[in-house]
């Protein structure tokens, strides 16, 4: 039998600055995030995004910069997502399979300015299709789930021909992880990681993201035909399981914090690297409620990514990166 009151005060490993920090059982470190960036045409180009109060889209000369601020504060990798000009978005997206689209000369030009810095880019075709789809859709407006693994295989070889060091498929086709992987090696690309976007919600806090890369107000219906539905878990560890056997090396739980439930569960299912994606709509909350007076930004920002942390999350891709650094490092 343990001690209790009055002998044992749990307060006490609160009464002071110095016992609490002690006594801390989790801590956020810049190299607990990953930097989500926006890229889009032109020279010296910034563009706010107004569902996103704060983030804004740079041209591809501009982004060099930005992820030099990453590299340092200690933050060890960013994540690219294109806003595609709108004549090259096509039916069959054809523009993410360029080698000199948006994406591979955003690559290009960080790897030669800021080689330390991981480069991490999403595999999907939402940002190239004029459907705003992430795969390729038959006459009824569904997305096919083959065909669309052949294009996303090309479009990871073409991202890491340029330079990609984690692609991430975020398109919840099945099978795509271990076609991927496969590509990945016969084209000699040993180590470039696969991130799974293993659990990947069909969310209503995707939209700024949308309004983001342009797919908001072209997208035909919802995505729920691949993305999960929000009621379940058990079908999470399944897709966990599913993306590790194809050979994922990390997987991803998203969004966030409605889902932490989640995290947890898979990180004591299988152990491996977990990431969670604390996304567009869970961002713009919290600078909605802060802006409102519901709270306190820097704390509101702080708290949420600690409860990550204490989830069981190996890394946060947030847009709130580089702020949160910064106060980490005080
Ligand atoms: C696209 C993709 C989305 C996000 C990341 N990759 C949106 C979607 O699936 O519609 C969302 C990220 C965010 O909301 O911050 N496949």
């Amino acid at each position: 039998m343990s001690a209790s009151f009055p002998d044992l005060r749990m307060r006490r490993g609160r009464s002071s600055a110095w016992m609490r920090s002690m006594l801390a059982e989790n801590r956020l470190h810049p190299s607990d995030f990953i930097w989500p960036l926006f890229i889009c045409e032109g020279h010296d180009r910034e563009e706010p995004i107004a569902s996103l109060p704060g983030v804004s889209r740079w041209s591809v000369d501009r982004l060099a910069g930005k992820a030099r601020e990453a590299a340092d504060l200690g933050i060890p990798s960013i994540a690219l997502f294109p806003n595609t000009p709108n004549e090259l978005r096509t039916e069959r997206a054809e523009e993410a399979l360029n080698r000199d689209n948006l994406i591979c000369r955003a690559i290009r030009t960080i790897k030669d300015a800021v080689p330390e810095i991981g480069v991490l880019t999403d595999v999907a075709l939402d940002p190239y299709t004029a459907h705003g789809h992430d795969g390729l859709v038959d006459e009824l407006g569904n997305v096919i789930n083959d065909d669309t693994v052949e294009v996303l295989v090309q479009q990871a070889l073409v991202q890491a021909d340029a330079g990609a060091d984690i692609v991430a498929p975020s398109d919840m086709m099945d099978g795509r992880v271990g076609a991927i992987r496969g590509a990945l090696e016969a084209a000699g690309h040993q180590n470039v990681a696969i991130m799974a976007y293993a659990a990947k919600y069909a969310s209503a806090f995707y939209g700024p993201f949308r309004e983001a890369v342009g797919s908001l107000g072209r997208l035909k219906g919802d995505k729920r035909g691949y993305q999960m539905n929000p009621a379940n878990i058990e079908e999470a560890v399944r897709e966990v399981e599913l993306d590790l056997a194809e050979g994922a090396d990390f997987v991803m739980v998203k969004p966030g914090l409605p889902y932490l439930d989640v995290v947890v569960r898979v990180k004591d299912a299988f152990g491996v690297p977990t990431f969670v994606y604390q996304v567009s709509g869970e961002y713009a909350m919290i600078e909605h409620a802060a802006a409102a007076g519901a709270g306190d930004r820097n704390a509101l920002i702080l708290e949420t990514l600690l409860a990550f942390k204490r989830a069981g999350a190996s890394g946060i891709l947030t847009y709130h990166a580089l702020d949160a650094a910064r106060l980490i490092r005080g």
